[in-house]
């Protein structure tokens, strides 16, 4: 059975290909390398022993998708393709808005073409906004996004449910993450960001691998334990296990799900500064700098519906994440 995963040259596509290839699934990827190199699908085929068939085009192109759905008739399909960047999507939104939705609205067209049912997207806690108190539950109220990014995942999620609303044979399962950091224990692929980093773990392993000098502590004034950000910093291996639990559950049921994928434990800044020197041994230089524009105080999420319902749990610890990126960041200190 084929599952075609749009954008998996990526952070967490990548990962997630290789759990999947793992779980006995054969795995198709379509990137248009807009943020990623073919280097990381290598590298996947590599590690998880299997050929993964890799097609260079833009998902959003409607005649290059309908080929590439006609080649690999896939089961499924998983949406990673997308633009991430919070502070970027501020600036330039409609970048944001027609990449992000344009590659949704062409896979959910080939997708019922084609005939295949099951549909998994990349959404996102930042769909929370500011309205909700933590930890975030699925039901807790959505909306209030601070920025453009937050909003096509928001339209994304109403776009995909309204879809399997006038099919009642299809699936959806939107899959809200909260912070993936780490890397796959091989060291061999990880987090890859072009340009400065603006998340917090890549940014640390830049500063640790001595390619940023310091990092900004983005406000020490939030009502929390040590003044810093909290958020739910989730291992992307564990990420990775929750779409194939999705995946088996979107092939076995129709209509729409939504499951937060976050540990439920909330770290500060400084406790995961300290937890990386902690795994890596390389002391982080840091300073107080002013609040970021859009940041919460607080970010975790209530897991439990996706251990209730998709048997589904994260495992790995904060130090797993600190040490894996650490693995994957000092092996490659240039990326890929
Ligand atoms: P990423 O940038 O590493 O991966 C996205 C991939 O999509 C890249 O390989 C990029 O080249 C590709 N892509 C972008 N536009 C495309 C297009 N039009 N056609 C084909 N490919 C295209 O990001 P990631 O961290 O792996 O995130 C994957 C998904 O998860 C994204 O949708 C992101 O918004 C979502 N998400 C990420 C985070 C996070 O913190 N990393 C958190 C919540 C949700
Ligand atoms: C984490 C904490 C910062 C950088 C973002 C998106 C969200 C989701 C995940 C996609 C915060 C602090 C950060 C730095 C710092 N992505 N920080 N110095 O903002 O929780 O979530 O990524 O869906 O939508 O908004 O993650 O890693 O940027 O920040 O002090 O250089 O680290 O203030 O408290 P965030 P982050």
């Amino acid at each position: 059975m084929t599952i075609l995963l749009a954008g998996a040259a990526g952070y967490i596509g990548s990962h997630t290909a290789i759990a999947l290839a793992q779980a006995g699934y054969d795995v198709a990827i379509v990137d248009d390398f807009s943020n990623s190199s073919p280097e990381a699908v290598r590298r996947c085929e590599e590690l998880a022993g299997v050929k993964m068939p890799l097609y260079q085009a833009d998902a959003a192109d409607r005649a290059a998708m309908e080929d590439i759905f006609a080649q690999v008739r896939p089961a499924a399909v998983i949406h990673f393709a997308g633009f991430k960047a919070v502070g970027e999507s501020v600036a330039k939104p409609l970048k944001y808005y027609r990449n992000n939705l344009d590659t949704t609205l062409t896979l959910l067209e080939c997708m019922a073409k084609a005939g295949t049912k099951a549909f998994i997207f990349s959404s996102s806690a930042t769909v929370y906004g500011a309205r909700a108190a933590v930890p975030y539950t699925e039901q807790s109220e959505t909306g209030g996004c601070t920025n453009p990014y937050g909003w096509t995942k928001l339209m994304i999620e109403q776009i995909a449910a309204d879809t399997a609303k006038a099919d009642p044979d299809m699936s959806v399962v939107l899959l809200r993450y909260f912070n993936p950091v780490g890397a796959h224990p091989s060291g061999r692929i990880g987090e890859n960001p072009s340009g400065v980093p603006n998340n917090l773990m890549p940014y640390i392993t830049q500063v640790a691998v001595g390619r940023l000098p310091q990092l900004n502590v983005f406000g020490d004034d939030y009502p929390t334990p040590d003044g810093t950000g909290v958020r739910d910093y989730i291992h992307v291996c564990d990420l990775a296990e929750g779409h194939v639990k999705a995946l088996e559950y979107a092939l076995e049921h129709k209509g729409t799900e939504v499951f937060n994928l976050g540990t439920g434990h909330g770290v500060s800044v400084l406790e995961l500064v300290h937890a990386f020197e902690r795994a890596s041994g390389v002391k982080i230089p840091y300073r107080i700098a002013p609040r970021r524009a859009g940041d919460l105080a607080e970010v975790y999420a209530d897991p439990a519906k996706a251990e209730r319902v998709l048997g589904w749990k994260a495992t790995r610890t904060v130090e797993d994440m600190c040490a894996d990126s650490w693995r994957w960041q000092s092996n490659n200190p240039n990326g890929y």
